[in-house]
C-alpha cells in the first residue's frame, strides 16, 4: 500500500469512527506491513466497528468467525463433506471451505471475535498461515 493510499484511507476511517486516531493508525501500520493484530478492550469501545469501517474502506473482504469453545481446526480451515467422502471419496469439490482459506484466498481480513475464546488445537492453524 502506498503511503499516500494509506495517508487517504486512514482520513476517510476517521470520518466514520469517533475518537479512534492512534488505533486506527496502530491497525493500518499493522495491515501495511501484513502483519496480524490482536485488539484488545472493554465491551462496546468500537473494536469490531472499526476493523469493519477499515475493511469496507479498504474495499477487502471481511469473514467474521464467532470465537466460541468448541470452534475446531476443521471448522476454520474447511472439511470433507462426511456423506459425500464416504460416497463418492474425498473429491476436491466435496471439501467446505472454511473462513480462514476463505479469507485467504480472498486476500481478505479474517476477523475472529472473543479470541480468547478459541481452544489452544486452533491456534496451529494461524501458525501455519502466516
Ligand atoms: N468511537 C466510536 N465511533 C463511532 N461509533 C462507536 C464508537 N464507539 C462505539 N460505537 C458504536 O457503539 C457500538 C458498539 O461498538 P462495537 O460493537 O464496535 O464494540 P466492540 O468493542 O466490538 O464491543 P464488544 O467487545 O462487545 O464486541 C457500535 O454500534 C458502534 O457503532
Ligand atoms: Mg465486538
Amino acid at each position: 500500500m502506498q503511503k499516500e493510499d494509506l495517508k487517504e484511507l486512514y482520513e476517510r476511517v476517521k470520518k466514520k469512527v469517533i475518537n479512534r486516531e492512534r488505533e486506527t493508525r496502530n491497525i493500518l501500520a499493522a495491515l501495511a506491513a501484513g502483519r496480524h493484530i490482536l485488539l484488545e478492550g472493554p465491551p462496546g469501545t468500537t473494536k469490531s466497528t472499526l476493523l469493519q469501517v477499515i475493511a469496507e474502506e479498504m474495499n477487502t473482504p471481511f469473514i467474521m468467525v464467532e470465537g466460541t469453545a468448541d470452534l475446531t481446526p476443521s471448522k476454520l480451515l474447511g472439511y470433507f463433506d462426511p456423506a459425500q467422502a464416504v460416497a463418492e471419496g474425498y473429491k476436491p469439490e466435496h471439501f467446505v471451505e472454511g473462513p480462514l482459506l476463505e479469507a485467504m484466498k480472498k486476500g481478505g481480513i479474517l476477523y475472529i471475535d472473543e479470541f480468547n475464546r478459541i481452544p489452544p488445537r486452533c491456534f496451529k492453524c494461524f501458525n501455519a498461515s502466516h
